[in-house]
């Protein structure tokens, strides 16, 4: 059996990423950022001339592409050419693409093997939009962390980010592929008017109390 597994999903700036760190680092487990794997193949792509939609060429290109997917301290990183890449996954290329790659079945079937490799040997906590549903459908650890557009769209103009999240949450949840859903096992957790603290807490409480089941 693997160790356990965290999953936790919702849209973009819905707090989650904050909420998944300090969950893992309560619990002491590896934090994974599964829209940083995404985002990766979107710069090298735009990197490289290769439009979101070329699709045959994204499908021959991805068994070689040179990026690393690993993990540096309790957190997971991406590295190209040795380098951890940080503010290149927020570009706005990357911002503006981002969510037609990850509509690309081949692109999600190559990162699932490496999110699930993530948890053979570690305890993880996943965030993105297809983790409860897809990446660990069996684990009952499942929370879909969402918030009011007006509070998602705030905090994303607090993050000094201006990328359009109602045109990406928009495709993330249309697609054919993997859409962001909330696993129908999940629970729901709205942080509109919650502080990180007391969303962590509720989190925490109910993974202790499945873990000591
Ligand atoms: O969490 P994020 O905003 O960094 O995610 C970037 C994009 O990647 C987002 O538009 C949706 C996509 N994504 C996805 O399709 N599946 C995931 N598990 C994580 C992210």
């Amino acid at each position: 059996m693997n160790p356990p597994a965290i999953a936790i999903d919702g849209p973009a700036a819905s707090g989650k990423s904050t909420v998944a760190k300090l969950v893992a680092s309560q619990f002491g487990y590896t934090f994974i950022n599964t829209g940083a794997m995404y985002r990766a193949i979107a710069w090298y792509l735009h990197r490289h001339g290769i439009a979101p939609t070329e699709v045959e060429k994204i499908k021959e290109l991805l068994p070689d592409i040179p990026l690393e997917f690993g993990k540096e301290g309790s957190s997971s990183t991406v590295l190209f050419a040795g380098k951890v890449l940080t503010a290149e996954l927020t570009e706005p290329a990357v911002n503006e693409t981002v969510s037609i790659v990850a509509a690309v079945p081949e692109v999600r079937s190559f990162l699932l093997r490496k999110q699930r490799e993530y948890n053979r040997s570690e305890a993880v906590v996943m965030e993105g939009r297809d983790i409860g549903s897809v990446v660990f459908p069996d684990t009952p650890f499942k929370y879909f962390v969402t918030a009011s557009p007006e509070v998602r769209a705030a905090r994303r103009a607090a993050q000094g980010l201006t990328d359009s999240i109602s045109e990406r949450d928009k495709n993330d949840a249309s697609r054919s592929c993997a859409p962001l859903t909330q696993a129908p096992d999940a629970l729901l957790v709205d942080t509109s008017d919650l502080t990180i603290e007391q969303v962590v807490r509720l989190i925490a409480r109910d993974i202790e109390s499945k873990l000591s089941h």
